[in-house]
């Protein structure tokens, strides 16, 4: 029987149609990009696609949608599918070559609200992502890590030799997945690397949630003329990194020679400490926003610095962040002025 696909036809409708045995191998894309409709897989995908490179993309629209892929609907294979549904994935990673894991239920909110499902999807799920893998004989594994993984450091910047140090289910989650990745290519030689992301922000990034990220949602709420929420005293501090800059790190990654990267974890971040107040007055000057933020408590599971060492990934795979922190802001800032956004929930995640 052939593979099911479902490539959606418009946002409303899908097309449904199932690969002949005849022409198997022809249509086989090489690039499987799990969480394909989310903010950072979709991102992957329009690149990859953009380069002329095969695309075949998996998602259940938990916290993707079906407009990410719009653009691209027509140029990739998509199969909706679940990661913790490890008898579905067999098909999907038939012929592939190159994994981006990036499927997730990412939220630190979430998975201390309910960290029984976050485990399924995050642990359970990339576990089945690996086995898929491993069994359809993939070369690479390319993993959203995270840079929760440290939690609290006393020394900044954070460096991929440091103990990890998680203190939210999600973060747990998360360096469990890295775990995994490292077990996976000792013991079957599976090549994998996990990226440890330090805060993407960019274009596609849903602000929509009450865990969505903190860019996205003051964004569109300063373009609603909307005082946006700052949990804590706004001295929080992130590496905030551009969407690009995590594009091209997938990218150079997955394309490394295996000695340099397999079984290893790289910090993905711009090496500058931003603050959330920073944040809050440079999208003042880009939005035009003339009102106040609004200060709230600080929430359990995050936690209060991040600030990544890069040395690791620019010596490994030339990794170099293209785009700054101001430039991405504006390109963001751009994007969400074009699209019509709906009205965001009153809380943020950072
Ligand atoms: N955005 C960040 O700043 C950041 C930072 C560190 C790590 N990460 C990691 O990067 C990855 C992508 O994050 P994002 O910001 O694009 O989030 P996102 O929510 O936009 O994308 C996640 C995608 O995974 C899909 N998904 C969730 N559960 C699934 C399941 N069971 N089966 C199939 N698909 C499923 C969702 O529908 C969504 O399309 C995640 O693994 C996340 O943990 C993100």
């Amino acid at each position: 029987m052939g593979l099911a696909l479902r490539i959606p036809a418009n946002d409303n409708a899908k097309k449904t149609f199932h690969r002949r045995g005849g022409d198997k191998n022809q249509r086989m894309a090489s690039h499987l990009i799990t969480g394909v409709a989310g903010f950072i897989g979709s991102s992957i995908a329009r690149e990859l696609v953009h380069r002329g490179e095969r695309v075949r993309g998996i998602d259940n629209f938990e916290t993707g949608k079906q407009e990410n892929i719009a653009s691209i609907r027509d140029r990739i294979e998509f199969v909706e599918a679940d990661i913790r549904d490890h008898d579905g994935l067999k098909d999907a990673f038939a012929g592939i070559d190159y994994v981006f894991h990036q499927a997730a239920l990412p939220s630190v909110p979430l998975s201390v609200g309910d960290p029984v499902r976050a485990h399924n999807i995050n642990i359970n799920g990339t576990l089945n992502v690996l086995l898929a893998a491993r069994d359809a004989k993939v070369k690479r594994v390319v993993y959203a890590a995270s840079s929760s993984a440290y939690g609290e450091t006393v020394t900044l910047p954070k460096r991929e030799d440091m103990m990890p140090n998680p203190v939210s289910p999600y973060a747990v989650q998360k360096l469990t997945g890295e775990l995994y990745m490292q077990c996976f290519s000792r013991v079957y030689g599976l090549e994998t690397v996990s990226l440890r992301y330090f805060n993407v922000f960019g274009p596609h990034q849903d602000p929509g949630s009450p865990y969505s990220g903190v860019i996205a949602k003051f964004i569109t709420q300063m373009l609603e003329g909307d005082s946006p929420t700052i949990f804590g005293d706004g001295e929080t501090s992130r590496d905030f990194t551009y969407i690009d800059n995590a594009v091209q790190a997938n990218l150079l990654a997955a394309s490394a020679p295996a000695e340099a990267v397999s079984g290893q974890v790289f910090n993905i971040g711009v090496a500058r400490q931003i603050s959330l107040n920073q944040t809050f007055q440079a999208l003042r000057e880009i939005t035009g926003f003339r009102g106040a933020a609004k200060y709230a408590p600080q929430r359990v599971g995050d936690v209060k610095h991040s600030l990544a060492n890069i040395a690791r990934a620019q010596k490994a795979f030339n990794y170099s962040p293209d785009v700054d922190f101001e430039e991405g802001l504006r390109r963001t800032v751009a994007w969400y002025k074009l699209r019509p956004h709906p009205t965001p929930a009153a809380s943020t995640a950072i």
